[in-house]
This record gives C-alpha cells, structure tokens and sequence, in this order.
C-alpha cells in the first residue's frame, strides 16, 4: 500500500481498506473535505443529522467528539445505527421521526450543524422542508445540504442505453416516483433562498466518482487517492456541477 493510501486516523480522511470502502470513500470525500473546517476547529458541537439512516456520516461526526442524534423514519435503520455506534464505541442518539415531525421530534434551534444527506430527494414539498431545517439550526449554525443532480443521472442514464428514461428527467416532475427528486444547482440555490437560507459554498460531487469501473479502483494501487484529488479539484468549478451525480451545498 502507498503512503497515499494508508488510511489516515482521523476518522473524517478515513481511506478504505476494502474495495468497497474506497469506493465509498471516493464518493464522499468532497463532503468531507467540506465539513472538516467545522468538524475539526470547533469544539463538541450538536449535529443532528436528519435522514441519518444507519449512520454513515453520523457514527464518524461522533468518533470527532461531536454530540450527534439522527432522526430517521426507519426503525431497522435506527437499529444498524446503534449496532454501528457500538462498535465504534461512540454514542450517537437515535430518534424516529421525519423532516415534518423534525422540530416536535430534536426541537427547534437545536443544532449548531445540520445533516441533510439523500433526504430532500424524497420529501414532498421541498421548500416547507428546508424552512424547517432553517428552524432547527441555531444562529450561526450552518446546514449540510446533499442532493441528487439532474444533469448526471440524464446521462447515466443515456449511456446505459435508457433514452427513454433518460428523456423523462429532463425536466422537473411533480411525482418522480421511487427515485426521488433530483436538482440542478440553480433550482437548489434557488429553493435555498425561498426558506432564507443563504448558500455560502456549492460542490459538485461524485463527478468521476461513479464513472470509473470499480475494478480500476481495486486493482491499480494509488488510484484511489488519485480519483480524490481529482474529485476535490472539480468540486468548486461550476462547469463541472452538471456532471455531478450530487449536489452538496453549506448555507446558513
Ligand atoms: C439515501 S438514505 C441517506 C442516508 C444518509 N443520510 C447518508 O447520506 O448515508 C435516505 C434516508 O432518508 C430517510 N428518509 C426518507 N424519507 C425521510 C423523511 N421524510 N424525513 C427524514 N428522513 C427520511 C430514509 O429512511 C433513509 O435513511
């Protein structure tokens, strides 16, 4: 292994000792470069992650020091987040619960950062949801915005072949069905401003990330590495937002 691939011990720069690990990490590493300003420079913050699931980002926010809750509709994911959190010996507290129960649920400035990763995709109304996230971060707290992108899942799925597919997303639709909604940059920084939020930073994420075969990153050594510095390289250049298969914005 090469010393651009040993894993850090830092649990926010963590890199992967399986494939599908580095596969993960490749995906992520772009948010996590993000966040680790406010992870790593501040004291013990409260992190509620929202949509938190079985407590991916969740488990290693806590590993910094941070006192973190999720709230997730699924119990089974609350289950895994336990089991997580217990074998990493952190505590992360699980609440079930919605966006739209959120503030009976953690209360209302509850937060100094706020996670909202792969949720906004699946809510009805987007906006009455952000407005309420604005409501559970504390003045001065920053959310933590991850959403799918338009642009790239049309061409993922014209390259595979699905044209009529591909065709449908074009445009926004009120019912996108089990996949979710997915955004463009301008309609998310857009929304953002509706619930008074204000967008201090937007990367693009995942702009390589799920375009390489996977076997490239298993079986050629430093490719890993290589692919995020690359990620993190584009991830602030706006001709590439449309390439990427997420959208990760901090606003206040
Ligand atoms: C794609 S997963 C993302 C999990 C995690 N945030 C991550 O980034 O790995 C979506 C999560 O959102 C949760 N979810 C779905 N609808 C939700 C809602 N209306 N409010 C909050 N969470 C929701 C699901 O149970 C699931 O755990």
């Amino acid at each position: 292994m090469s010393a651009s691939e040993r894993p850090s011990d830092r649990p926010s720069e963590r890199l992967a000792e399986r494939p599908s690990e580095r596969r993960a990490a490749a995906r992520t590493a772009v948010v996590w470069d993000a966040l680790r300003p406010l992870l790593e420079q501040s004291g013990p913050l409260d992190v509620l992650d929202i949509g938190g699931g079985t407590g991916g980002f969740a488990v290693r926010v806590a590993e910094l020091g941070h006192r973190v809750t999720v709230v997730d509709p699924s119990p089974d994911a609350l289950a895994s987040l336990g089991r997580r959190a217990r074998e990493r010996g952190v505590e992360v507290a699980g609440l079930q619960g919605e966006v739209s129960s959120l503030l009976d649920v953690a209360g209302a400035d509850s937060a100094d950062l706020v996670l909202c990763h792969g949720v906004l995709e699946h809510v009805g109304d987007p906006a009455t949801a952000l407005g309420v996230l604005r409501e559970a971060v504390r003045d001065g707290g920053t959310l933590s915005l991850l959403v799918a992108q338009r642009h790239a899942a049309v061409l993922a799925r014209a390259m595979a072949g699905h044209f009529g597919q591909a065709l449908a997303l074009l445009e926004p639709t009120v019912d996108p069905g089990r996949a979710g909604h997915r955004y463009t940059s301008d309609e998310l920084v857009a929304l953002l401003a509706t619930a008074d939020l204000h967008v201090e930073q937007v990367h693009g994420v995942r702009v390589f990330a799920d375009l390489v075969p996977g076997t490239l990153l298993d079986l050629e050594p430093g490719s890993t590495a290589a692919l995020v510095e690359l990620e993190k390289a584009v991830a602030t250049r706006p001709e590439y937002l449309p390439l990427a298969t997420q959208l990760h914005v901090l606003a206040r």
